[in-house]
């Protein structure tokens, strides 16, 4: 068989079945559908697809089988029932779960005689089949290898092994660090808000602190690597208004809002804040450029030991 023309079918077509159905057609292939609820696969109908009349047929019309259902009880509901009819199909799955319900659906499946790879898709539907898109795929190598130049109309692919469960483990991690960063933006405007300052007008310095993560992200990855956090440099406190060694009272002063100040020094002291990188390991940290190129502190600063110094702090206050 023409690999590049090999026939596809899709299971299950609600926005980003959809989606994988449209971006396989636009690159050639013949394309078979279906859909829980018929309707949903008239406009792909219209579009050149073929539409089958339950999962067997669907099955048994693709070269390759691609699942993207709701969740994994939806998978189980459609697959489990079709038992031998399953036997020899190419299935990639690429509805999203846990690593578990990967591997446990990726088990059922082959123990009814099909060869199975998973997959988590890692953008929203407008970017399946541009060059932008990433799709994670574990499991059966085979599949990955052989049908790879299909899989590539769908987004770049990435293969993370043979466990079922690893790209769901990535997506998960990947889905974490997304997520934080909304809720860290959506905290962080809601502080500067207290003053009046618009989400617009914040979101400029907010994208600035977040290009330099990345370099943040590969010295924090050589620490979990290393299993080594030792807190010996760029550390960085915030001083509690209550701090007993404060010479003002908390709510002294011109404002009468919580006001953190910052200042320099040892971590002996309960105020303390800021302090140099010494030492040969924190100068080689501290000499990571940031993206201007110049070194910088911050993008050098790793979570662990910021969260040590203000633990510190919080305990001596
Ligand atoms: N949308 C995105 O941007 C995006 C991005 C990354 C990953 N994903 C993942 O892609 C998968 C599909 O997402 P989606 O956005 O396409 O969801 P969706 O629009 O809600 O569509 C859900 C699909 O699952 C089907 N379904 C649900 N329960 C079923 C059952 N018990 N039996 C048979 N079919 C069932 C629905 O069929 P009916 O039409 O009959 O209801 C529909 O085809 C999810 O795992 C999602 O996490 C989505």
């Amino acid at each position: 068989m023409d690999i590049e023309n090999e026939p596809v079918t899709v299971l299950g077509l609600g926005a980003m079945g959809t989606a994988l159905a449209r971006a396989l057609l636009r690159a050639g292939h013949p394309v078979t559908v279906w859909n829980r609820t018929p309707a949903r696969a008239e406009a792909l109908a219209a579009e050149g697809a073929r539409v089958a009349p339950d999962p067997a047929a669907a099955v048994a019309a693709g070269a390759l089988t691609v699942v993207c259902l709701l969740d994994d009880a939806a998978v189980a509901a459609v697959l489990d029932p079709l038992g031998g009819d399953l036997a020899g199909a190419t299935l990639v799955n690429l509805t999203s779960g846990t690593p578990e319900q990967a591997r446990d659906a990726a088990t059922r499946l082959t123990h009814l005689g099909a060869d199975v790879l998973a997959g988590t898709i890692m953008v929203p539907t407008p970017l399946v089949g541009t060059p932008d898109a990433l799709v994670l795929y574990s499991g059966v190598a085979g599949v990955h290898e052989e049908h790879r130049p299909t899989l590539e109309a769908l987004g770049r692919t990435d293969y993370l092994g043979a466990d079922p469960g690893r790209a769901a483990l990535f997506d998960l991690g990947m889905l974490d660090v997304f997520f934080a960063g909304m809720a860290s933006f959506l905290h962080a405007a809601a502080v500067v808000g207290r003053d009046g300052i618009t989400g617009a007008d914040f979101a400029p310095y907010a994208e600035q602190v977040a290009a330099i993560l990345p370099a943040t992200f590969r010295g924090l990855a050589a620490d979990v690597d290393a299993a080594s956090h030792p807190g010996d440099e760029d550390n960085l406190v915030i001083n509690p208004r209550r701090s007993p060694t404060s010479s003002r009272p908390a709510g002294a002063g011109a404002s009468t809002r919580p006001c953190p100040s910052w200042s320099t020094g040892s971590r002996s002291g309960p105020s303390t804040a800021v302090t140099a990188p010494t030492g040969s390991r924190a100068s080689s940290r501290s000499s990571r450029p940031d993206r201007t190129g110049r070194p910088h502190a911050l993008a050098a600063r790793p979570m662990a030991r910021w969260t040590a110094a203000r633990e510190g702090s919080v305990a001596s206050s």
